[in-house]
């Protein structure tokens, strides 16, 4: 198995992080490190990255290929970044955050970790394999409708109904258990011209048994409590439910007169736009030549604002 992962827009991300030499920083999807080295060659010797990864298997390998004293690992969901950093007071003192978020290519790789329809392997699709259901005691346990409201809500796919009939169809004899099981039952029932036919399936399967979109939504309000004044927010996502939570979330708290409820003021006026919407990138036709993983991605960069609303609006 490769443990390689080819870092996705990675000039743009370190470029857009604006990064200060003695700063710290997030990198709240370790994987194999790409990002965080890249954050970690920009700073100087005070300098610190905190990097969360759910999966054990990235921290491991952080812990083995990156000795580095100014990184701090951590094995967690991102969404429980606010609690894990709450004994180092960083409140209002963290320069950026990143989010890269979906799968690393080590995961996909590796058939037992069953994310992949093209490899056979245990239905798992669990990236934090501590904790939670499998893909496969998922199924087992849900009914048709649940399945199809999965498929057609985190996958936007329209034949979600006859997906999830033709998996009860095939419990009725046996058990799903594998990727390639999986897989099959889908291409029985969808027909596509250049994607797998199970390529929206299984990415609303994953989506759901992980709680992506929730520990999303999450994460991104407390980055509004973490982020120092100017530091910035990165969020590279694959998918267009993933970009649109990150737009809708950007775009709320960077609204003139957002309420600044529940979030610390910043200097002594009250009437702070937490957020300065800094647009959003996708990767150079250079970059999805080479890395196909990048086709798909958008990066969306905003700035946490220490200014008055009528000042960041001229
Ligand atoms: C696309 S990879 C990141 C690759 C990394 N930027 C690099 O350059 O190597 C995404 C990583 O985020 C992790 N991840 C996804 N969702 C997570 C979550 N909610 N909490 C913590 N880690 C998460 C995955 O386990 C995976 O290792």
């Amino acid at each position: 198995m490769s443990n390689h992962h080819q870092s996705v827009m990675f000039d743009e991300s370190i470029k857009g992080l604006n990064i200060t030499e003695n700063g710290t920083y997030i990198d709240a999807t370790f994987g194999r490190g790409g990002h965080t080295q890249g954050i970690l060659d920009k700073l100087g010797t005070s300098g610190k990255v905190i990097a969360f990864d759910q999966d054990l298997s990235a921290i491991e390998y952080g812990k083995a290929h990156i000795k580095d004293k100014r990184l701090h690992l951590i094995h967690s969901d991102f969404a429980n970044m606010q609690q894990a950093l709450e004994s180092e007071q960083l409140s209002g003192k963290i320069n950026g955050i990143l989010l890269d978020l979906g799968v690393s290519s080590p995961q996909l790789d590796d058939a037992q970790r069953g994310f992949s329809f093209n490899n056979d392997g245990p239905l798992d699709m669990r990236m934090n394999q501590t904790r939670g259901m499998s893909a496969a005691q998922w199924l087992a346990g849900a009914d048709e409708s649940e399945i199809a409201n999965v498929i057609y809500e985190f996958g936007e796919e329209k034949k979600s109904r006859h997906i999830a009939s033709a998996i009860k169809r095939y419990q009725q004899n046996r058990p799903i258990e594998t990727t390639l099981q999986l897989a099959n039952i889908i291409a029985s029932v969808v027909r596509t011209k250049n994607k797998h036919p199970a390529t929206r399936s299984f990415q609303a399967i994953r989506i759901f048994i992980n709680q992506e979109l929730e520990q999303l939504q999450q994460t991104l309000k407390q980055s509004l409590t973490l982020l120092a004044p100017d530091a910035i927010l990165c969020v590279i996502s694959f998918h267009s439910i993933e970009d649109r939570i990150v737009k809708q979330f950007i775009r709320q708290y960077a609204k003139p007169k957002a309420l600044l409820k529940g979030l610390p003021v910043m200097g002594d006026n009250t009437q702070t736009m937490p957020l300065k919407d800094l647009g959003r990138q996708f990767a150079s036709e250079v970059e999805i030549n080479i890395n196909k993983r990048s086709r798909s991605a958008i990066l969306r960069l905003a700035r946490r604002t220490s200014k008055a609303y009528g000042d960041e609006l001229a």
